[in-house]
């Protein structure tokens, strides 16, 4: 069975899926997108995804292309053509396809949609969330509007093959004042020596995780103590946990930081405990 994507209003088979040269998201990363996370065949965290959705777009002038209802009906009809259960959803928006130039289209284009899907192995997750994986941290060098979820992601993407390439499983951005600010493709935790979980807060610049706001829950009904505030490298190499979040990543423990081992060097209680409440809570209330 071949897989399908969406693409402008139709279904097609994914190898012949295309969008014009001239769309503005291949031309100028002028688009936005979204990842859920999906469980069953159904979307976790749906609100939070929709709400940034549509703040994204807001924030470029870029009108939803249609409705939240539509959408999810169309997010559902990929995922059913795809015949995939645990995976993630993706749908790019770009402002539409117009001859080169850096304003917007004088005459306003309709928006480009595509979805995607892609199967993930859970076994293989939860093989790789037990052993924990190590971060390679580097410089932030990105742009001041990390909280509009653009495909403007080279920083992010030279971030992460330099943490592939020496065997880390993501890249933590560290700002000018030492401070960890988030991840390449996912937000940043520590459980400190006391036991406080920290994170950064969303006033800083980065992108405000679905996955996070609703891990700040989950940990908000465990009792946790809970700063969101700015933590440092420094902090992080000598806090007893620390781990990550994302559509992608789910909760994903750390055990090592540039080579140096946090906490026992082996995922923490803490880390590994709201990772299956966040899986499970996810699930219950995926649609
Ligand atoms: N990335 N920070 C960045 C820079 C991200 O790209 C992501 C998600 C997150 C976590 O956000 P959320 O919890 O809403 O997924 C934080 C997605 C998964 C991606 O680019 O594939």
């Amino acid at each position: 069975m071949g897989r399908i994507a969406y693409v402008n209003g139709a279904y097609v088979r994914h190898a012949d899926a295309a969008v014009h040269i001239e769309d503005r998201g291949y031309q100028l990363a002028d688009a936005i997108y979204e990842v859920w996370s999906m469980s069953d065949g159904k979307l976790c965290d749906p609100e939070g995804h929709f709400a940034r959705l549509e703040r994204s777009l807001g924030e470029l002038s870029i009108d939803m292309p249609m409705s939240r209802a539509a959408l999810t009906t169309v997010l559902r009809e990929t995922v059913r053509r795809n015949h995939i259960r645990e995976g993630l959803v993706y749908l790019q928006v770009s402002r539409g396809v117009a001859p080169r130039d850096h304003a917007f289209p004088a005459q306003p284009v309709p928006p480009a949609v595509v979805v995607t899907v892609k199967r993930v192995d859970p076994g293989a997750a939860e093989a790789r969330a037990a052993a924990g994986v190590g971060v390679l941290t580097t410089p932030e060098n990105r742009w001041g509007r990390c909280d509009i979820k653009t495909v403007g992601l080279l920083p992010n993407v030279l971030a992460k093959q330099a943490a592939r390439a020496a065997g880390a499983g993501e890249a933590w951005f560290v700002d000018d004042e030492g401070n960890v600010t988030e991840g390449a493709s996912s937000n940043a935790w520590i459980v400190t020596a006391d036991g406080v979980l920290v994170t950064r807060d969303t006033s800083a610049n980065i992108l405000r995780g679905v996955t996070r706001a609703t891990l700040l829950e989950v940990a908000r009904s465990e009792n946790i103590r809970i700063e969101e505030r700015a933590f440092s490298l420094e902090e992080a190499l000598s806090a007893r946990e620390a781990f990550f979040t994302g559509a992608g990543a789910l909760v994903m423990p750390v055990v090592a930081i540039d080579g140096r081992s946090i906490g026992t060097g082996r995922p923490g209680p803490v880390a590994t405990r709201l990772r299956s409440l966040y899986i499970e809570g996810a699930r219950a209330a995926a649609i």
